[in-house]
């Protein structure tokens, strides 16, 4: 059973594959959290619950007289603001009289044999799998206000779905000034991690890991995104957690809008990690009557190591957020022509990329930024969705015809949420943007930020796009978002509903992705956001893949795509070939390399295949075909982090190996190639130690010495897990090799 209700004893315990979970109802009927981490079977851990008296402490006045009973000091399941525990709030409520207090107790819980959808949120799907759902209900002492707390268990994934719900029944209307979604509490004796994924523009989700020490730590983001700057996605875990060993727990938020995530060691030492929509930049007025739905988190524990705890979000996100035609079957490689381009294209230029992209094995055109209105520069021209004939002659039609005739997809860039001050829409509503009356508004990139919180401009974009999509074989859609949120206000709202915007704007945003994606099921939608500026598991639900980062200097991405690889799955990882010298950074790296490190997710290129040598050409063909062989691998199987490019300054290694264990990919790519030194030995992962396989390696550059290394042959999968592989004798900048494995039978 996935979840366990002893009632007499009030505790209710979750039961993944490995994890268990456990609560309880103790004195006073409150909630406690009492454990979370490597499975307990029938275990109880009631006895942990303790209570002293401590100076400057508050009991609650349900207490009475007992001094010893602190909220202050006790693991809470959800905790509330104003009563009594002062550390990290998870919800505050404002009531008509201006108190802050909510007081929550255990009310009722109900066993559900299914996973509930969110209401107007993304959220994991239960699919072909069965799933348990508790809800707890927990109601504030003093007044009719309840918290339905949310609990799915995905027993195979060992994962959690957390959300809850808020509900006023106080007969006047209720404050919301915070609702997360989820509370972690630890115990004091721990000496734990903060890992969490900062970033800016280009150079996203690097990997920050810091001591949760005393005082809190907030990691978020009120960028109108879930952003560039913060990913909301976090790890708590043993300070000597590795990827093979120690207990880390995740919390992988399923929303693309204002986020935080807080950690407090208290007082006592113990810690507390919450999760949920940025208080900073949310109020909510709730009317009696009426509920408040916080977006789900899914949290996963992994007894041994960070790797485990990402292959289980892999997992998750891969079979469960992401949905539709797309999901399992193999998506296109594409060839998109911004960095080819940029603003500068007509129908034949296109064309001529296309022709000799589809020469090679490339699928999928996509055309970017550049096709409609206005819009020869980013001064101009968004919002006006119609197509610009003096580039295109013909229409839509007219150039998917002839890209159709090549063998290959068409595929087409919006940005569905900005308006350029320059165009048509913007002249005809300047009321359809997000600015504050009698202020002036914050530009970027000169455009501005349509307030999605609105039907009216909601139903417009829905109609202007549909036709776009409509008028010719479009099969796949880039949605592109390219500045923060700025002066958050909308016209249709009242002065005490304006807190209320910025989770607004996210709800119209999915409100429209979701009828857009229902709508044109045969198409296949890629999230983007300046690159990764809005990377997380809620766009998962609409967009099964999200454009990783702007940078597409491959040994920059070396380090963008390890860190997005915590918490999120290899399929959903827009990665691309791009000329040398490269426009972010102006290195130059092989060709080989290059489609090494974007071999790492959905492949595809970002230059004009027609500047490249025969050769490279040849080469070009090569990778394609290399991808397409291995994709089930790449993309199904399970990824492992060899190295950590932060710290191993000469190597940077991955592997892939297939859910059978029959296949596996070794990629490495050289970042300091050394005179005179040892070549490292890889110890391969995840490889069956019974089965033998038959190695082959692949290295590019003229000097590297393959032979030195990785020599082609058979090897047991023990024998590659412990001794490992000795990697070739690298030479040149930035070489980069690759060892296939593949299972031997009968050897
Ligand atoms: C930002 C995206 O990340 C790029 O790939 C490109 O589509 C530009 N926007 C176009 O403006």
């Amino acid at each position: 059973m996935a979840i366990v209700i002893d009632s007499s004893a009030k505790r209710l315990t979750l039961h993944t594959a490995n994890t268990s979970y456990q609560m309880m109802v103790g004195e006073y009927g409150y909630l406690f959290h009492l454990y979370y981490g490597d499975s307990i079977g029938d275990g109880d851990c009631s006895y942990l619950l303790y209570k002293q008296e401590r100076s400057l402490c508050s009991s609650p006045f349900c207490a009475g007289e007992d001094r010893a009973f602190t909220l202050d000091t006790a693991p809470q399941e959800y905790s509330a603001g104003g009563a009594g525990d002062t550390r990290l709030p998870c919800i505050i409520a404002e009531f008509p009289n201006g108190g802050r207090a909510l007081d929550l107790h255990y009310f009722s819980h109900e066993l559900l044999a299914e996973k509930p959808a969110l209401k107007g949120l993304p959220s994991l799907q239960q699919g072909e799998k069965t799933c348990q759902t508790l809800e707890i209900t927990l109601k504030d002492s003093d007044s009719e206000v309840y918290v339905i707390l949310q609990y799915t268990v995905f027993e195979e994934d060992d994962c959690i779905a957390r959300s809850c719900r808020v509900e006023n029944r106080t007969g006047a209307p209720l404050r919301l000034e915070a609702a997360l979604s989820a509370c972690l509490e630890r115990e004091a004796e721990e000496d734990l991690d903060l890992i969490s994924f900062w970033g800016r523009h280009t150079m996203e989700r690097n990997v920050e890991r810091r001591r949760v020490s005393h005082g809190k730590i907030v990691v978020d983001s009120a960028r109108g995104t879930s952003s560039a700057q913060q990913s909301p996605f976090v790890i708590l875990c043993d300070h000597h957690a590795t990827e093979d060993a120690g207990r880390c727990w995740g919390l992988n938020f399923v929303y693309s809008g204002n986020f935080a995530a807080s950690a407090e060691r208290s007082q006592l030492g113990s810690v507390r990690v919450t999760m949920g929509i940025n208080p900073e930049t949310f109020s909510w007025k709730l009317e009696d009557g009426e509920s408040f739905q916080a977006p789900e988190v899914i949290l996963s524990y992994s007894g041994c190591g960070l790797s485990r705890l990402s292959s289980n979000y892999h997992r998750i996100l891969r079979e469960n957020m992401c949905r539709g035609a797309f999901k399992d079957c193999r998506r296109p490689v594409l060839i998109n022509n911004w960095e080819a381009t940029y603003f500068d294209f007509n129908t034949d230029k296109l064309v001529r990329i296309a022709e000799t992209a589809s020469k090679l094995g490339v699928e999928l055109l996509v055309m970017d930024d550049g096709w409609f209105g206005k819009r020869d520069s980013d001064w101009s021209g968004l919002g006006d969705w119609t197509v610009n004939e003096k580039k295109l002659p013909g229409g839509m039609q007219a150039l998917c015809s002839k890209i159709n005739a090549l063998g290959m997809k068409l595929g087409v860039w919006f940005e569905p949420e900005m308006v350029s001050e320059d165009s048509d829409l913007f002249r005809q509503h300047p009321e359809w943007v997000l600015r504050i009356e009698g202020r002036g508004y914050s530009r970027n990139r000169y455009q501005l930020v349509l307030d999605m919180s609105r039907q009216d401009v909601r139903e417009h974009l829905y109609q202007q796009i549909s036709k776009v999509l409509s008028s010719a074989n479009i099969e796949y859609v880039k949605w592109d978002m390219n500045r923060p949120l700025s002066e958050v206000w909308s016209q249709l709202l009242p002065a005490d509903r304006q807190g209320e915007v910025s989770h607004r704007y996210t709800l119209g945003v999915y409100e429209l992705m979701d009828r857009l994606t229902t709508d044109f099921p045969h198409i296949l939608f890629e999230g983007c956001s300046s690159g990764g500026n809005r990377y997380d598991a809620g766009l998962l639900y609409y967009m099964p893949q999200i454009w990783c980062s702007d940078n597409t200097d491959a040994i920059e991405r070396l380090e963008i795509q390890y860190g997005t690889s915590f918490g999120f799955p290899m399929s959903a990882l827009g990665a691309h070939v791009s000329a040398c010298p490269n426009h972010q950074t102006g290195r130059t790296t092989p060709l080989f390399t290059r489609g090494v490190v974007a071999m790492a997710g959905t492949f595809g290129y970002e230059l004009d295949l027609n500047t490249l040598t025969e050769e490279e050409k040849e080469q070009v063909k090569e990778q394609i075909a290399a991808y397409k062989k291995h994709y089930d691998t790449i993309n199904k199987g399970e990824y492992y982090r060899l190295t950590d490019p932060t710290r191993n300054r000469e190597l940077c290694a991955w592997e892939f190996v297939s859910r059978d264990k029959k296949k596996a990919l070794l990629f490495a790519v050289g970042t300091h190639v050394r005179a005179n030194v040892a070549m490292p030995v890889i110890r391969m992962k995840g490889l069956d130690a019974g089965k033998q396989y038959r190695l082959t390696c692949q290295a590019d550059h003229p000097l590297t010495k393959k032979d030195v290394g990785a020599k082609d042959g058979v090897y047991s999968g023990a024998v590659l897990m412990n001794a490992g592989i000795r990697t070739p004798m690298l030479k040149g900048d930035w070489p980069a090799f690759c060892v296939e494995l593949e299972e031997v039978e009968n050897a």
